[in-house]
């Protein structure tokens, strides 16, 4: 289907050749406004109202409950290494300081954050390193059971993008396939966690194990998988050209 195409080939475009948007070129540290800094800094890949855009969508209640100021503080600070999402701390060569990372935060939170209904279920854990680790057979069965009507596999093409394909994969953290395996995007027609097969709410192991499964099919070599274990041990792996500043 070719509108369910869209998200992955627009990602696979922001990480061809958009950098990171620039901010003003006068003083920029001393803003502090949550809307400015958003459409400034994040909108190019987020949306204006942090809903559209090839990014994933941050103004969803759902999200927002699952993810802590703590999490989300992190990956604005240190980006996502081998993803399009740049690094934004200083220390991490970006261009915002704690401040208006904070500022953004508050502000996602301020406005976007909603009490949410689980209808009983709980929420599974937001962070890899916390949750369960995932085991990549039992995964391909939960594959099988919970996303290839829509996803497909081999021969069957699903009415969704093919999150199996490597190329995909490369793409994007193990972190990312977790927020969304549990969040879903349910303006894309993906349900949560809680509402793909009537009567199955996905546990934190079968999350984590679908994880662990998508993450054996990136293609041979590639380290993401085990440098995303935790959003700071990226140490040994170096961000592609794509997030950087263009020299002048
Ligand atoms: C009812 C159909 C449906 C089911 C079931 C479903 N998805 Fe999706 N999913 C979608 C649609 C539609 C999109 C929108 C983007 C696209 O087509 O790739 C999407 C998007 C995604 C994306 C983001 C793709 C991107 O562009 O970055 C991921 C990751 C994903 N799904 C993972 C899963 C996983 C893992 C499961 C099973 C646990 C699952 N989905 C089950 C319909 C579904
Ligand atoms: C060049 C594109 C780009 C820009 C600019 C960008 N992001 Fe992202 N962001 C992404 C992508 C792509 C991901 C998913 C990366 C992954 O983990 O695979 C992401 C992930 C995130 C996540 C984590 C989602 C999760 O999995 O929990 C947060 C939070 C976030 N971005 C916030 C921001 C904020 C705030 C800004 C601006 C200060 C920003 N981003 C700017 C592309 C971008």
């Amino acid at each position: 289907m070719k509108a369910a195409a869209f998200p992955l080939i627009a990602l696979l475009g922001l990480s061809a050749g958009c950098g990171k948007p620039k901010g003003q070129a006068e003083r920029p540290q001393a803003v502090i406004n949550f809307h400015q800094l958003f459409s400034e800094n994040c909108a190019a890949c987020h949306g204006t109202s942090g809903k559209t855009g090839a990014g994933p969508k941050l103004n969803d209640p759902l999200y927002l409950a699952l993810a802590s100021r703590e999490d989300m503080r992190n990956v604005i600070e240190n980006g996502r290494p081998g993803t399009p999402m740049p690094a934004f701390g200083f220390a991490r060569g970006g261009t915002l300081t704690e401040k208006q990372i904070g500022a953004i935060v508050d502000g996602m939170e301020k406005e976007w954050a909603k009490p949410v209904n689980l209808q009983g279920a709980t929420l599974p854990v937001y962070g890899i390193a916390k949750a369960p680790p995932g085991n990549a057979r039992r995964g391909q069965a939960q594959y099988m059971r919970n996303c290839m009507m829509c996803h497909g596999f081999g021969s069957f093409k699903g009415i969704a993008g093919p999150i199996t394909d490597p190329n995909y994969l490369a793409l994007v953290s193990n972190q990312y396939l977790r927020t969304t395996a549990i969040v879903g995007r349910i303006d894309w027609g993906m349900p949560d966690w809680r509402h793909r097969i009537p009567g199955h709410v996905m546990n934190d192991q079968d999350i984590s194990d679908v994880v662990a499964w998508l993450a054996s099919q990136r293609p041979k070599g590639y380290m993401m998988a085990e440098n995303q274990s935790t959003d700071n041990s990226f140490a040994n792996q170096s961000s592609p050209d794509s997030e950087r500043e263009p020299k002048r």
